[in-house]
């Protein structure tokens, strides 16, 4: 461990799985609960609402803020992903300095073999990201079940900014016993309506200003969802982008929450969301929002 001192705030870090899980063992009794919050740091308002809901639920929140390599399917994106470790441990202390940090290396977490394992998530992992992204799910359900390991959390806390991976983070935690509970939180948004994403940071300000289109499609979505027919809808948005010479649409669709297949047919008892995936220059964006 060592202690970052900011304007005299110690908080605690741990770049060393042994370290946090012998910390963790020290202040932990039998029935003190832990929150876990994984992210890849860059840590926005969005991120702090999930530790927010930990911090009010548990006894203990750990966040862990790692790029994780094998998640990436573009070489390019790992290599500008922002990585900002000094103003997110502030962020942290600044929001709550009881919040314990865990940054390992990827030497610490992969040790020599930076790969992934193959999940098998019941057809999750073959919609939408899983289609566009290959092999990204089974680098974060690599990635996750080790940190599960290493924190053992009592809840798990993800955001419905990445729907998919929640469910599937779900699934993971259902078919492999695990003994945690997963819990996911509203999208963060900023003023103008866009998600909240750390890639956001590569954004000029005027694709930043822009970039609220994306929700305002997803708004119509919502609001032509009762009357219009999937096909319509995608119709609609598929001619909304054609006209945008900012935004590249990568793919749009509309699709139950729970097997995320995509809608054939309207079920009255079913939840329906619209999954949208956006490129501005070389910069991915993806989106959501539930429909019934
Ligand atoms: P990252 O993109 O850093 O996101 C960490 C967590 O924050 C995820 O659960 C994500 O859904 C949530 N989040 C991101 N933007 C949000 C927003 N605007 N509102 C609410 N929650 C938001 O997702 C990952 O990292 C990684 O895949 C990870 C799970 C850490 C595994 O490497």
């Amino acid at each position: 461990m060592f202690a970052y001192n900011l304007n005299k705030i110690t908080m605690h870090i741990f770049n060393g799985k042994a370290n946090l899980i012998a910390h963790l063992l020290a202040i932990k009794t039998s029935n003190s609960t832990i929150g876990f919050v994984p992210t890849m740091g860059a840590l926005h308002q969005g991120h702090l609402s999930l530790m927010q809901q930990s911090t009010t639920q548990n006894d203990f929140t750990v966040v862990s803020i790692f790029v994780n390599p094998t998640q990436f399917n573009n070489p390019d994106d790992l290599l500008k992903y922002p990585r900002t470790l000094d103003q997110d441990v502030a962020k942290i202390s600044a929001f709550d300095s009881s919040i314990i940090i865990f940054a390992p290396s990827v030497d610490d977490i992969y040790e020599e073999n930076v790969s992934s394992d193959p999940f098998d998530f019941d057809g999750l992992e073959h919609q939408m990201e899983g289609k566009f992204r290959p092999g990204h799910y089974d680098g974060v359900g690599t990635i996750v079940k080790k940190l599960f390991e290493i924190v053992s959390p009592t809840k798990a806390y993800f955001g419905e900014k990445d729907f998919q991976q929640l469910q599937i983070v779900k699934k993971m935690v259902e078919k492999h016993h695990l003994a945690v509970e997963v819990i996911g939180c509203e999208i963060f948004r900023e003023a103008n309506g866009l998600a909240m994403s750390s890639r956001n940071e590569r954004l000029t300000a005027d694709q930043r200003a822009e970039a609220s289109f994306i929700y305002k499609i997803l708004l119509e979505v919502k609001d032509k969802f009762p009357t219009h027919t999937t096909e319509q809808l995608n119709k609609y948005v598929a001619s909304a982008f054609i006209q945008s010479h900012t935004f590249e649409l990568e793919y749009f669709q509309i699709a139950e929450e729970e097997s995320l297949l995509p809608l054939e047919e309207k079920i009255d008892t079913k939840t329906y969301r619209a999954f949208i995936a956006v490129f501005v220059n070389n910069i991915r964006l993806i989106d959501t929002i539930s429909l019934n």
